[in-house]
Protein backbone atom coordinates (compact mmCIF):
# COMPACT_ATOMS: atom_id res chain seq x y z
CA UNK A 1 0.00 0.00 0.00
CA UNK A 2 1.73 3.56 -1.36
CA UNK A 3 1.23 6.43 1.40
CA UNK A 4 -1.38 7.54 0.29
CA UNK A 5 -3.61 4.85 -0.51
CA UNK A 6 -5.81 4.87 2.79
CA UNK A 7 -7.59 1.83 2.19
CA UNK A 8 -7.36 -0.73 -0.27
CA UNK A 9 -9.91 -4.02 -0.43
CA UNK A 10 -9.57 -7.28 -2.51
CA UNK A 11 -12.82 -9.04 -3.12
CA UNK A 12 -14.52 -7.97 -0.36
CA UNK A 13 -17.49 -10.35 0.24
CA UNK A 14 -20.44 -10.17 2.94
CA UNK A 15 -23.28 -12.17 2.89
CA UNK A 16 -25.88 -11.84 5.30
CA UNK A 17 -27.48 -15.50 5.64
CA UNK A 18 -28.19 -16.04 1.41
CA UNK A 19 -28.40 -12.79 0.93
CA UNK A 20 -24.73 -10.75 -0.56
CA UNK A 21 -24.86 -7.34 0.07
CA UNK A 22 -20.68 -6.77 -0.76
CA UNK A 23 -19.62 -9.17 -4.24
CA UNK A 24 -16.00 -8.65 -4.35
CA UNK A 25 -15.50 -5.53 -3.82
CA UNK A 26 -12.49 -3.90 -4.70
CA UNK A 27 -12.09 -0.67 -3.65
CA UNK A 28 -8.98 1.99 -3.24
CA UNK A 29 -9.53 5.11 -1.39
CA UNK A 30 -7.00 7.99 -1.63
CA UNK A 31 -6.65 10.61 1.26
CA UNK A 32 -9.40 13.81 0.89
CA UNK A 33 -12.87 13.52 0.61
CA UNK A 34 -14.61 10.52 -0.73
CA UNK A 35 -18.41 10.41 -1.31
CA UNK A 36 -20.10 6.90 -1.07
CA UNK A 37 -22.98 7.08 -3.68
CA UNK A 38 -25.48 4.47 -4.27
CA UNK A 39 -29.32 3.68 -3.84
CA UNK A 40 -31.03 2.39 -0.50
CA UNK A 41 -29.62 -0.97 -0.11
CA UNK A 42 -27.09 -0.62 -2.27
CA UNK A 43 -24.61 -1.90 1.10
CA UNK A 44 -23.11 1.36 1.79
CA UNK A 45 -23.63 0.99 5.63
CA UNK A 46 -22.12 -2.56 5.18
CA UNK A 47 -19.17 -1.59 3.01
CA UNK A 48 -18.54 0.96 6.25
CA UNK A 49 -19.23 -1.10 9.08
CA UNK A 50 -16.57 -3.54 7.03
CA UNK A 51 -13.99 -1.03 6.84
CA UNK A 52 -14.01 -0.09 10.38
CA UNK A 53 -13.49 -3.71 11.00
CA UNK A 54 -17.15 -3.94 12.88
CA UNK A 55 -18.65 -6.77 10.93
CA UNK A 56 -16.89 -10.13 9.91
CA UNK A 57 -16.10 -10.83 6.54
CA UNK A 58 -17.68 -13.77 4.81
CA UNK A 59 -14.24 -13.61 2.28
CA UNK A 60 -11.66 -11.65 0.94
CA UNK A 61 -10.10 -8.70 2.91
CA UNK A 62 -8.62 -5.03 2.88
CA UNK A 63 -5.99 -2.58 4.81
CA UNK A 64 -7.42 0.67 6.23
CA UNK A 65 -4.55 3.00 7.10
CA UNK A 66 -1.95 0.25 7.21
CA UNK A 67 -4.08 -2.37 9.22
CA UNK A 68 -6.03 -5.18 8.55
CA UNK A 69 -9.68 -4.99 8.50
CA UNK A 70 -10.25 -8.75 9.56
CA UNK A 71 -7.98 -8.69 12.42
CA UNK A 72 -6.92 -4.98 13.43
CA UNK A 73 -10.62 -3.34 13.90
CA UNK A 74 -9.91 -1.80 16.96
CA UNK A 75 -6.26 -0.26 15.96
CA UNK A 76 -8.57 0.98 13.12
CA UNK A 77 -11.42 2.46 15.34
CA UNK A 78 -8.72 4.03 17.46
CA UNK A 79 -7.96 6.35 14.16
CA UNK A 80 -11.54 6.75 12.33
CA UNK A 81 -13.82 8.80 13.83
CA UNK A 82 -17.06 7.48 12.46
CA UNK A 83 -20.40 8.78 12.67
CA UNK A 84 -23.47 6.02 12.21
CA UNK A 85 -25.87 6.19 9.93
CA UNK A 86 -28.38 5.65 12.86
CA UNK A 87 -29.30 6.85 16.34
CA UNK A 88 -26.37 6.26 18.77
CA UNK A 89 -26.80 8.95 21.01
CA UNK A 90 -28.18 8.06 24.91
CA UNK A 91 -31.12 10.49 25.17
CA UNK A 92 -31.05 11.16 28.84
CA UNK A 93 -27.49 12.10 29.14
CA UNK A 94 -26.17 15.93 28.26
CA UNK A 95 -24.68 16.16 25.45
CA UNK A 96 -21.41 17.29 26.74
CA UNK A 97 -21.41 13.95 29.05
CA UNK A 98 -21.78 12.01 25.80
CA UNK A 99 -19.18 13.24 23.64
CA UNK A 100 -17.05 12.90 26.44
CA UNK A 101 -18.07 9.33 27.11
CA UNK A 102 -17.12 8.65 23.55
CA UNK A 103 -13.88 9.31 24.02
CA UNK A 104 -13.28 7.92 27.25
CA UNK A 105 -14.21 4.57 25.53
CA UNK A 106 -11.30 5.25 22.82
CA UNK A 107 -9.35 4.86 25.73
CA UNK A 108 -8.73 9.20 26.37
CA UNK A 109 -8.08 9.98 29.56
CA UNK A 110 -11.06 11.65 31.49
CA UNK A 111 -9.21 15.23 31.56
CA UNK A 112 -8.02 15.05 28.07
CA UNK A 113 -11.86 13.79 26.93
CA UNK A 114 -13.53 16.70 28.59
CA UNK A 115 -11.52 19.25 27.47
CA UNK A 116 -11.89 18.44 24.15
CA UNK A 117 -15.72 17.44 24.08
CA UNK A 118 -15.80 21.57 24.95
CA UNK A 119 -13.80 21.83 21.67
CA UNK A 120 -15.62 19.68 19.16
CA UNK A 121 -19.00 20.83 19.95
CA UNK A 122 -18.09 24.27 19.81
CA UNK A 123 -16.65 23.49 16.18
CA UNK A 124 -20.27 21.41 15.36
CA UNK A 125 -22.15 24.69 16.32
CA UNK A 126 -23.33 23.50 19.82
CA UNK A 127 -20.96 25.39 22.51
CA UNK A 128 -24.10 27.34 23.37
CA UNK A 129 -26.13 24.07 23.85
CA UNK A 130 -23.81 21.62 25.30
CA UNK A 131 -25.50 21.33 28.46
CA UNK A 132 -28.37 19.84 27.55
CA UNK A 133 -29.95 16.49 26.93
CA UNK A 134 -29.94 15.04 23.72
CA UNK A 135 -33.10 14.46 24.31
CA UNK A 136 -34.02 18.25 23.97
CA UNK A 137 -32.43 18.63 20.20
CA UNK A 138 -33.63 18.28 17.04
CA UNK A 139 -32.78 16.41 14.26
CA UNK A 140 -29.39 18.48 12.85
CA UNK A 141 -28.54 19.48 16.80
CA UNK A 142 -28.36 15.25 16.98
CA UNK A 143 -26.60 14.95 13.97
CA UNK A 144 -24.13 17.34 14.95
CA UNK A 145 -23.55 15.77 18.39
CA UNK A 146 -22.88 12.41 16.27
CA UNK A 147 -20.33 14.10 14.37
CA UNK A 148 -18.92 15.77 18.06
CA UNK A 149 -18.46 11.96 19.30
CA UNK A 150 -16.76 11.14 16.05
CA UNK A 151 -14.53 13.69 16.02
CA UNK A 152 -13.41 13.17 19.60
CA UNK A 153 -10.12 11.41 19.39
CA UNK A 154 -8.84 13.90 16.69
CA UNK A 155 -9.15 10.61 13.88
CA UNK A 156 -6.97 10.82 10.62
CA UNK A 157 -10.20 9.52 8.57
CA UNK A 158 -13.63 10.61 9.19
CA UNK A 159 -16.61 8.21 8.05
CA UNK A 160 -20.01 9.89 7.88
CA UNK A 161 -22.92 7.38 7.10
CA UNK A 162 -25.61 9.27 5.64
CA UNK A 163 -24.76 12.20 7.24
CA UNK A 164 -27.41 15.18 6.34
CA UNK A 165 -29.93 12.47 6.45
CA UNK A 166 -33.25 13.60 7.46
CA UNK A 167 -32.06 17.67 7.65
CA UNK A 168 -33.33 20.65 6.93
CA UNK A 169 -31.78 23.09 4.40
CA UNK A 170 -30.48 25.21 6.63
CA UNK A 171 -28.80 22.23 8.89
CA UNK A 172 -28.16 20.17 5.62
CA UNK A 173 -25.80 23.09 4.83
CA UNK A 174 -24.31 23.69 8.08
CA UNK A 175 -23.31 19.66 8.21
CA UNK A 176 -22.16 19.79 4.98
CA UNK A 177 -19.72 23.31 5.35
CA UNK A 178 -18.19 21.68 8.83
CA UNK A 179 -17.57 18.47 7.16
CA UNK A 180 -15.75 20.30 4.79
CA UNK A 181 -13.81 22.29 6.83
CA UNK A 182 -12.45 18.91 8.65
CA UNK A 183 -11.22 17.95 5.08
CA UNK A 184 -10.06 21.41 3.80
CA UNK A 185 -8.75 23.24 6.96
CA UNK A 186 -8.07 19.71 9.50
CA UNK A 187 -6.29 18.01 6.36
CA UNK A 188 -8.55 14.73 7.55
CA UNK A 189 -9.77 13.05 4.86
CA UNK A 190 -13.53 11.73 4.86
CA UNK A 191 -15.78 9.05 2.97
CA UNK A 192 -19.05 10.02 3.73
CA UNK A 193 -22.12 8.13 2.38
CA UNK A 194 -25.32 9.39 0.71
CA UNK A 195 -28.18 9.09 -1.43
CA UNK A 196 -27.88 12.52 -2.80
CA UNK A 197 -25.38 13.64 -5.54
CA UNK A 198 -25.37 17.34 -4.38
CA UNK A 199 -24.12 16.78 -1.12
CA UNK A 200 -21.15 15.01 -2.51
CA UNK A 201 -20.97 17.09 -5.28
CA UNK A 202 -20.36 19.86 -3.00
CA UNK A 203 -17.43 18.77 -0.68
CA UNK A 204 -15.72 15.61 -2.27
CA UNK A 205 -13.23 15.29 -5.10
CA UNK A 206 -13.39 11.48 -5.41
CA UNK A 207 -15.99 8.97 -5.37
CA UNK A 208 -17.12 5.50 -5.20
CA UNK A 209 -20.59 4.55 -6.69
CA UNK A 210 -22.00 1.18 -5.56
CA UNK A 211 -25.56 -0.49 -6.68
CA UNK A 212 -26.37 -3.91 -5.53
CA UNK A 213 -23.11 -4.58 -3.64
CA UNK A 214 -21.18 -4.19 -6.61
CA UNK A 215 -18.88 -1.11 -7.46
CA UNK A 216 -19.66 0.34 -10.95
CA UNK A 217 -17.99 3.23 -10.58
CA UNK A 218 -14.87 4.42 -8.62
CA UNK A 219 -12.13 7.72 -8.64
CA UNK A 220 -11.29 10.99 -9.42
CA UNK A 221 -14.98 12.70 -10.27
CA UNK A 222 -13.39 14.96 -12.85
CA UNK A 223 -11.88 11.78 -14.73
CA UNK A 224 -15.31 10.15 -14.70
CA UNK A 225 -17.03 12.85 -16.03
CA UNK A 226 -14.72 12.64 -18.85
CA UNK A 227 -17.04 9.61 -20.06
CA UNK A 228 -19.57 12.62 -20.56
CA UNK A 229 -18.67 14.98 -22.92
CA UNK A 230 -20.79 16.48 -24.71
CA UNK A 231 -21.42 19.27 -27.07
CA UNK A 232 -24.27 22.00 -26.19
CA UNK A 233 -25.89 24.09 -28.56
CA UNK A 234 -29.21 26.32 -28.66
CA UNK A 235 -30.73 26.89 -31.60
CA UNK A 236 -33.64 28.95 -32.98
CA UNK A 237 -36.34 27.06 -34.88
CA UNK A 238 -36.45 23.92 -36.15
CA UNK A 239 -35.21 21.83 -33.03
CA UNK A 240 -36.74 18.85 -34.14
CA UNK A 241 -35.29 18.50 -37.59
CA UNK A 242 -32.01 18.95 -36.05
CA UNK A 243 -32.39 16.36 -34.31
CA UNK A 244 -34.02 14.00 -36.81
CA UNK A 245 -30.73 14.95 -38.98
CA UNK A 246 -28.16 14.28 -35.94
CA UNK A 247 -29.30 11.57 -35.27
CA UNK A 248 -29.19 9.70 -39.00
CA UNK A 249 -25.68 11.07 -39.12
CA UNK A 250 -25.38 8.58 -36.22
CA UNK A 251 -25.13 11.50 -33.54
CA UNK A 252 -26.40 10.71 -29.67
CA UNK A 253 -28.55 13.40 -28.75
CA UNK A 254 -30.52 14.28 -25.79
CA UNK A 255 -33.23 17.68 -26.32
CA UNK A 256 -34.97 19.56 -24.27
CA UNK A 257 -36.70 22.46 -26.37
CA UNK A 258 -34.28 24.25 -28.73
CA UNK A 259 -31.65 23.13 -26.20
CA UNK A 260 -29.31 19.70 -27.31
CA UNK A 261 -26.65 18.19 -26.11
CA UNK A 262 -24.67 15.52 -28.47
CA UNK A 263 -21.73 13.50 -27.44
CA UNK A 264 -19.09 14.54 -28.51
CA UNK A 265 -17.33 11.42 -29.76
CA UNK A 266 -13.91 13.71 -30.75
CA UNK A 267 -12.99 17.10 -32.42
CA UNK A 268 -15.12 15.64 -35.75
CA UNK A 269 -18.65 16.22 -33.77
CA UNK A 270 -18.34 19.93 -34.10
CA UNK A 271 -18.22 19.89 -37.91
CA UNK A 272 -20.83 17.00 -38.01
CA UNK A 273 -23.26 19.27 -35.88
CA UNK A 274 -22.40 22.53 -38.24
CA UNK A 275 -23.12 19.86 -41.40
CA UNK A 276 -26.26 18.72 -39.77
CA UNK A 277 -27.40 22.04 -39.21
CA UNK A 278 -26.14 23.28 -42.86
CA UNK A 279 -28.25 20.46 -44.62
CA UNK A 280 -31.59 21.46 -42.30
CA UNK A 281 -31.26 25.41 -42.45
CA UNK A 282 -31.35 25.70 -38.54
CA UNK A 283 -29.67 28.79 -37.00
CA UNK A 284 -27.44 27.19 -34.15
CA UNK A 285 -26.82 30.14 -31.80
CA UNK A 286 -24.60 29.32 -29.33
CA UNK A 287 -22.76 25.79 -28.85
CA UNK A 288 -20.56 25.01 -26.37
CA UNK A 289 -18.51 21.81 -24.72
CA UNK A 290 -20.96 20.51 -21.63
CA UNK A 291 -20.13 20.73 -18.05
CA UNK A 292 -22.00 17.37 -16.84
CA UNK A 293 -23.14 17.63 -13.37
CA UNK A 294 -22.68 14.04 -11.30
CA UNK A 295 -26.33 13.64 -11.33
CA UNK A 296 -25.44 13.66 -15.58
CA UNK A 297 -22.63 11.10 -14.70
CA UNK A 298 -25.55 9.05 -12.52
CA UNK A 299 -27.40 8.56 -15.80
CA UNK A 300 -24.81 8.04 -18.43
CA UNK A 301 -23.43 5.38 -15.82
CA UNK A 302 -27.16 3.74 -15.58
CA UNK A 303 -28.16 3.78 -18.99
CA UNK A 304 -24.34 2.04 -20.03
CA UNK A 305 -25.43 -0.37 -17.31
CA UNK A 306 -28.71 -1.59 -18.95
CA UNK A 307 -31.16 1.13 -16.47
CA UNK A 308 -32.98 3.35 -17.59
CA UNK A 309 -33.10 6.23 -15.38
CA UNK A 310 -34.13 9.42 -15.97
CA UNK A 311 -33.14 11.42 -12.52
CA UNK A 312 -31.08 9.71 -9.85
CA UNK A 313 -34.58 10.30 -7.40
CA UNK A 314 -35.84 7.83 -9.22
CA UNK A 315 -33.56 5.16 -8.30
CA UNK A 316 -31.78 6.93 -4.77
CA UNK A 317 -35.22 7.31 -2.93
CA UNK A 318 -36.80 4.37 -3.62
CA UNK A 319 -36.29 0.68 -2.51
CA UNK A 320 -37.60 -1.09 -4.97
CA UNK A 321 -35.99 0.62 -8.06
CA UNK A 322 -37.23 0.40 -11.85
CA UNK A 323 -34.55 -1.43 -13.33
CA UNK A 324 -34.81 -3.08 -16.91
CA UNK A 325 -31.72 -4.99 -17.89
CA UNK A 326 -30.61 -7.85 -15.31
CA UNK A 327 -28.29 -9.04 -17.99
CA UNK A 328 -26.06 -6.44 -17.49
CA UNK A 329 -25.73 -6.53 -13.55
CA UNK A 330 -22.28 -6.48 -12.56
CA UNK A 331 -20.40 -4.92 -15.55
CA UNK A 332 -18.05 -1.92 -14.44
CA UNK A 333 -18.18 1.42 -16.07
CA UNK A 334 -15.01 3.12 -15.21
N1 LIG B 1 -27.95 -7.02 9.60
C1 LIG B 1 -28.48 -7.36 8.43
N2 LIG B 1 -29.08 -8.56 8.24
C2 LIG B 1 -29.59 -8.93 7.06
N3 LIG B 1 -29.56 -8.17 5.95
C3 LIG B 1 -28.99 -6.96 6.05
C4 LIG B 1 -28.43 -6.50 7.29
N4 LIG B 1 -27.93 -5.25 7.10
C5 LIG B 1 -28.17 -4.95 5.79
N5 LIG B 1 -28.81 -5.97 5.18
C6 LIG B 1 -29.19 -6.02 3.74
O1 LIG B 1 -28.02 -5.82 2.96
C7 LIG B 1 -28.26 -4.93 1.88
C8 LIG B 1 -27.35 -3.73 2.00
O2 LIG B 1 -27.76 -2.96 3.12
P1 LIG B 1 -27.05 -1.61 3.55
O3 LIG B 1 -25.59 -1.83 3.61
O4 LIG B 1 -27.71 -1.14 4.79
O5 LIG B 1 -27.39 -0.66 2.31
P2 LIG B 1 -27.40 0.94 2.18
O6 LIG B 1 -26.65 1.49 3.35
O7 LIG B 1 -26.72 1.21 0.87
O8 LIG B 1 -28.81 1.37 2.16
C9 LIG B 1 -29.73 -4.59 1.94
O9 LIG B 1 -30.41 -5.47 1.05
C10 LIG B 1 -30.11 -4.87 3.37
O10 LIG B 1 -31.46 -5.24 3.47
MG1 LIG C 1 -27.21 2.82 4.78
Amino acid sequence: MTEDWIIQTNDLVKKYGEHVALDSVNISVKTGATGLLGPNGAGKSTLLKTILGLIALTSGGGKVLGHDIATEGAKIRQRIGYMPEYDCLTPDMPAIDQVRYSGELLGMNPFAATQRAHEVLEYVGLKDQRYRQISTYSTGMEQSAKLACALIHDPDLLICDEPTNGLDARSRTFMLDTLFQVVKQGGRSIIMSSHLMDDVERICDRMLMIHKGQVIAQGRIEDLKAIDREIEIFVWGGASKLEEKLNDMGQSVRRTGRVMRITRVDDSTYGTIIEAAAKTGVQIRKMQDYEPSLEDLFIVIMDRLGYTVKSSSDLLESTTPAMDNAANQGRQIA
